[in-house]
């Protein structure tokens, strides 16, 4: 029975990282959340179908196969009211928009102002859309700030940027309340295969070389899903008179790569190496200022970052020990 306290909420890219560890906890509290996904195979589809059949042990999930892409595709959700959108759906990775850029412009351009085309002809409380650090390109001033100026250095970033401009303008015209989240390379239990952390556990097990580009002369401020989940729920639960606003989502504290690599290689597995050049599509440090949200949502505490990658990692070694994903 629905209870007062319970919502209705979309999640697009339910089958993705980030949408499915929001939905899980939005299940567990009893929220109905309805998530869409085309189970787009740019990584392992199985690692996707596991995540669902996770979602799909709660009576509150309901879930369809849409392709955002096509302005057609909300039609099937006509009928249906939302209290909050949570739109992750996307095409993501920044080295992949060398190879295809056409799919970050049909997927996260026009797919984005499908949903907030659809979007306009309801009632939502609130939409919550990802964007990402690397919106912010190079940069020499850190701590990175919201209202610091946009840099681009890519399709995919490009992509992130006209999500915000799209947004603030749907906002304004249609009096939306939509939110921007910028997240910085989020991790954890459920995460992205085609990212450095899955990909140093991947080869650590297999006993293969990771291409290391750069000598691991970069820096990434790792943000751990737990924290990422925890502050959802709250923007969801959080009032406000704003129609739009942009947040870091990050834990503002860089690691250095080369670093995490020796760490990783003295303290939990061997690991081998071989050294890459640069890729020009990467930025070379990204580091969040996360005051903004911090203040914003009375956000207590990020996770201690060693003992989350630890965690990470066990998580891996169990569940991919067959290489599913
Ligand atoms: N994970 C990170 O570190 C990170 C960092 C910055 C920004 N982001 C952004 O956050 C969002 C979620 O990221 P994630 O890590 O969960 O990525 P993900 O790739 O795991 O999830 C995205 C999901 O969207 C689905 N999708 C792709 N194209 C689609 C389409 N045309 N129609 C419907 N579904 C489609 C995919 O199948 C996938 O399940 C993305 O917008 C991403 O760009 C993520």
């Amino acid at each position: 029975m629905k209870t007062k306290l319970t919502k209705n909420i979309l999640v697009t890219g339910v089958a993705g990282f980030i949408g499915f560890s929001l939905a899980l906890k939005l299940l567990k509290q009893k929220h109905i959340v309805v998530g869409i996904d085309n189970l787009d195979d740019y990584y392992s589809v199985k690692l996707k179908k596991k995540r669902l059949i996770e979602l799909k042990k709660y009576k509150n999930f309901k879930n369809k196969l849409i392709n955002i892409e096509k302005s057609t595709s909300f039609d099937s959700l006509q009928k249906e009211n939302f209290d909050h959108i949570f739109h992750f759906a996307a095409q993501a990775g920044v080295r992949h928009s060398a190879i295809n850029p056409n799919k970050y412009i049909k997927t996260n351009i026009l797919g984005t102002i499908n949903l907030f085309k659809f979007a306009s002809t309801k009632k939502i409380k609130s939409i919550f859309f990802a964007s990402s650090s690397s919106v912010y390109g190079d940069s020499k001033n850190f701590p990175l700030k919201e209202n610091d100026k946009l840099n681009p250095k890519n399709i995919y970033a490009t992509s992130k940027v006209i999500n915000e401009i799209t947004a603030k303008s749907f906002s304004k015209n249609y009096s939306m309340k939509i939110f921007g989240l910028r997240f910085f390379t989020i991790f954890g239990e459920w995460g992205r295969p085609d990212m450095l952390l899955f990909k140093m556990f991947k080869n650590s097990l297999i006993n293969k070389k990771l291409e290391l580009n750069n000598n691991g002369n970069h820096y990434r401020d790792f943000t751990y899903i737990d924290d990422v989940v925890e502050i959802l729920y709250l923007l969801m639960n959080k009032k406000t008179a704003k129609l739009y606003d942009i947040y870091n989502i990050c834990s503002n504290n860089p690691q250095n790569i080369k670093k995490l690599i020796t760490y990783f290689q003295k303290n939990l597995s061997t690991l081998k190496i071989l050294k890459i050049p640069k890729n020009k599509l990467d930025v070379f440090k990204t580091h969040g200022d996360n005051k903004k949200i911090i203040k914003f949502l009375k956000f207590k505490k990020f996770s201690e970052f060693e003992s989350a990658f630890k965690r990470t990692f066990q998580w891996y070694k169990k569940y991919n020990k067959k290489l599913i994903f």
